[in-house]
């Protein structure tokens, strides 16, 4: 076998042994990502046909949702009850033993690959090109945390004590990838849970759920370590919130969310991946080319929707009057396809409701100086589906500059230097996702010194963390009871505590 440097060379031929099986500095990656679907290759492409035709009429995890629904007080106690009873075994066993369930969970979510893609287009707006490499983070998610649960066996000096029930409360914009690793880390660490789907994701959800009680079955493991609950009302989220039984919270979604669940429970241990505003700079030692694209699919991937998506570009000197740059950007955003998910052609999908408040303002009204380069219409009376915007002349300290949005619109703002650009970033109360694209080994220096961001990007796109290669979570308002990334080494070991092991005398 050969291994291959990322630039495509033959490590071997960097070996002084032809036969890199006796070489003692083989790279051995310390854990093998899950490749996405190639979507060139003729078979895969009739294949993708084929799901989004389904995904038109789709009515997968319907059933599971229907047979899960909680609408009492009493009904919620019973299915706390019972996450809690099926927790004795589950948290007993070794972590090599909750390891293989968890691989198992990885096999089953390949296998339904189709299924996930199928019903995140039907029910979420996902184009396959966006939910594509989400199945694959989900399975990296299984494989990676089931490598920390091993790891948990060999920590010696302290126990590490689960938590016996977590609450996942997932977003709708990653239905499979958030709600997936959220779970599968709980359940790596030991705990049950109860897995809440978003509204608009519940069938996304519930085909998660499946492809962990077939791991389950198949190790002969109680269902009841993960319960899959629709709520009825609202109610009963806050029940289940404050609920006596519910030992942890992971939250993925917006700010005023971690901070309503905290009014609900204070001492409720929490954490919370929330808000982001998030930017990428453009210096003029860049390759502009490179910018346009990275800019326009961070901002635009899902309409926008992602807690990761940049919604500011700042140009820096000579950048922000250049007209190539401009057209370019321009041209580019005017040309994506929009249209409705389960579409092949479809670039940018539809956004998930039509808009609230909040995102009605961003895609139609402008601050003082600013000015529509292009205006997002929108297409339908649906009123969900809207042609990419972008505004200039954001200025520092306006509402757009400093407020999340989550919808198709990128804002346009402008630096004399990049040292003014960072501190027009450092501004921001969030701090999730951060980029740079500049050629200048100072400037990069510069930017990596000072930039407030938890997850930071040099010449590349600023969606789409990779499970272990890029653990993502952020810092200031966008997280809550962090100092651990999901898909990080440290995850699991913030879903216990620690007890000082008995002295063995
Ligand atoms: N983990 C997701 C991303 O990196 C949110 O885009």
């Amino acid at each position: 076998s050969t291994e291959n440097f990322l630039d495509g060379s033959d490590i071997s031929d960097s070996s002084e042994s032809s036969d890199i099986s006796d070489s003692s500095d083989v790279l051995t990656p310390a854990f093998h990502n899950t490749p996405d679907t190639d979507p060139d290759l003729p078979a895969n492409c009739a294949w993708g046909r084929e799901i989004l035709l389904r995904a038109r009429t789709s009515k997968l995890g319907e059933e599971t949702v229907r047979s899960h629904l909680v609408d009492t007080p009493s009904a919620l106690d019973i299915v706390m009850d019972a996450a809690t009873s099926a927790n004795d075994a589950w948290r007993e066993l070794s972590g090599a033993e909750r390891a293989a369930v968890l691989r198992r969970v990885g096999r089953e979510l390949a296998q339904r690959r189709g299924e996930l893609l199928e019903v995140m287009a039907s029910e979420a707006g996902k184009t396959l090109e966006q939910g594509d490499p989400e199945v694959s983070e989900a399975i990296d998610f299984a494989n990676y945390y089931a490598q920390l649960a091993e790891e948990l066996d060999d920590v010696t000096g302290a126990r590490f004590v689960p938590s016996r029930i977590t609450v996942v409360t997932p977003p709708w914009n990653f239905p499979v990838a958030i709600p997936g690793g959220s779970t599968l880390a709980a359940l790596a660490a030991g705990s049950s849970v109860i897995l809440k789907p978003a509204g608009p994701a519940l069938r996304c959800g519930a085909i998660l759920a499946e492809a962990i009680w077939a791991a389950f079955d198949a190790h002969g493991i109680s269902r009841d370590v993960l319960q899959f609950v629709k709520l009825s009302e609202h109610a009963l989220g806050t029940q289940l919130i404050s609920h006596p039984l519910t030992d942890r919270v992971i939250l993925t979604g917006g700010y005023e969310t971690a901070e309503l669940f905290r009014s609900f429970r204070t001492d409720l241990p929490l954490l919370a991946e929330t808000s982001g505003k998030n930017a990428i700079i453009v210096t003029p030692s860049a390759d502009l080319d490179l910018a346009v694209k990275d800019v326009v699919n961070s901002a635009f991937g899902h309409a926008g929707q992602k807690c990761s998506a940049a919604s500011l570009v700042i140009l820096v000197g000579s950048v922000a009057t250049s007209k190539r740059f401009h057209r370019q950007l321009v041209d580019a955003v005017h040309s994506l396809k929009v249209g409705y998910s389960t579409s092949p052609e479809t670039q940018m999908g539809p956004v998930i409701e039509v808009p609230g408040q909040k995102l009605r303002r961003g895609l139609t009204e402008l601050g003082p100086g600013e000015n529509w380069v292009l205006q997002p219409r929108q297409l339908d009376d649906s009123e969900k589906l809207w042609s990419p915007g972008v505004r200039a002349g954001v200025k520092r300290g306006s509402e757009y500059h400093l407020t999340e949005y989550f919808g198709p619109v990128l804002g346009v703002m402008t630096a004399s230097t990049l040292e003014e650009a960072v501190e027009m970033v450092n501004e921001i109360d969030y701090g999730l996702t951060s980029g740079l694209h500049s050629l200048h080994p100072d400037e990069i220096e510069h930017w990596l010194e000072h930039i407030e961001a938890g997850n930071l990007y040099v010449n590349r796109g600023i969606t789409g963390a990779i499970v272990q290669r890029q653990p993502f979570g952020g810092w200031k308002k966008s997280a809550i009871g962090a100092g651990t990334k999901a898909g990080g080494p440290n995850y699991l070991l913030g879903l216990g505590d620690w007890e000082d092991a008995p002295l063995d005398f």
